[in-house]
């Protein structure tokens, strides 16, 4: 198990991560995360588990992780900046695992909208940003990150379309650095986004990002058509280009590249 003694450590961090709650076994890190954000648990405290009995993903779907293989955790934040940065977090999370990768490994990741981290085209990182406040106003967020570090075997389609870093580099992965260092970049560049404007941390992310110019699949609701990804606007949004020319932003939502 990941001790928190050894997170704590050599942690470069003044706020995420300082207060941990460690597991061997969990339902979700995001549920018990929301649940300790109703006593106030506080700000950067982190969540993880080796291994989650109902890990949860976007879409209503499921995340699925061998035991002890990967990195399983959730983060509580109380944002203090305007209500239209939120929809920014992903962003943040993204780039930040993405740095951290390419800090840790010798790999050169990519960012998938809305916020997924690829190698050579196949995902390793997930995340599920979950408001635990009634409204969607400010208050408390959970943000939970699942980044396949070390497991070799993906089942069914799995295998086409994820992997993980041990892998896609061939080494194994040392899983307290890796989270170390998501941490601190996820620190760093959550102040870029409470201090500044937006515009260089998207800059940076556009940098890492896959879509570009690329044909895409686009899954909205249950409706599924083809298009091309143009840029990301400013709040958040991927602007795409229709087959009939048309434009459009889509604020929620799947994306794929159309070849998968
Ligand atoms: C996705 O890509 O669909 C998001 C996956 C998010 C998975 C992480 S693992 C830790 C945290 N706890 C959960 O139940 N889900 C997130």
């Amino acid at each position: 198990m990941i001790e928190k003694e050894t997170i704590l450590a050599s942690l470069k961090t003044k706020q995420l991560g300082k207060n941990i709650f460690s597991f061997e076994s969990i339902d979700s890190t995001n549920t018990y995360a929301k649940t300790l954000t109703k006593i106030e648990a506080p700000h950067g405290t982190i969540i993880i588990a080796e291994d989650q009995t109902s890990g949860r993903g976007r879409l209503q779907r499921n995340w699925v992780s061998q035991k002890g293989k990967n990195l399983l955790f959730s983060i509580i934040l109380y944002p203090e900046f305007s209500i239209e940065k939120i929809s920014l977090l992903p962003f943040v999370g993204s780039l930040a695992v993405a740095d951290a990768i390419e800090k840790v490994t010798a790999l050169s990741p990519t960012c998938k909208w809305p916020n997924d981290v690829l190698v050579n085209n196949k995902k390793i990182c997930g995340m599920l940003l979950e408001s635990s406040t009634a409204s969607s106003t400010l208050g408390k967020i959970v943000f939970g990150i699942g980044v396949n570090v070390n497991q070799e075997e993906f089942d069914g389609n799995l295998r086409f379309k994820a992997s993980s870093l041990k892998n896609e580099s061939g080494v194994e992965i040392n899983r307290v650095l890796l989270l170390q260092s998501i941490l601190e970049e996820l620190e760093n560049r959550y102040e870029q986004l409470s201090h500044f404007p937006p515009q260089q941390l998207l800059n940076d992310w556009k940098m890492k990002a896959l879509l570009f110019g690329k044909k895409i699949t686009v899954l909205e609701s249950e409706f599924s058509y083809a298009a091309t990804a143009i840029d990301v606007d400013e709040d958040g949004s991927l602007l795409i280009e229709m087959e009939d020319g048309r434009k459009r932003n889509i604020f929620a939502g799947d994306v794929s590249l159309a070849y998968q």
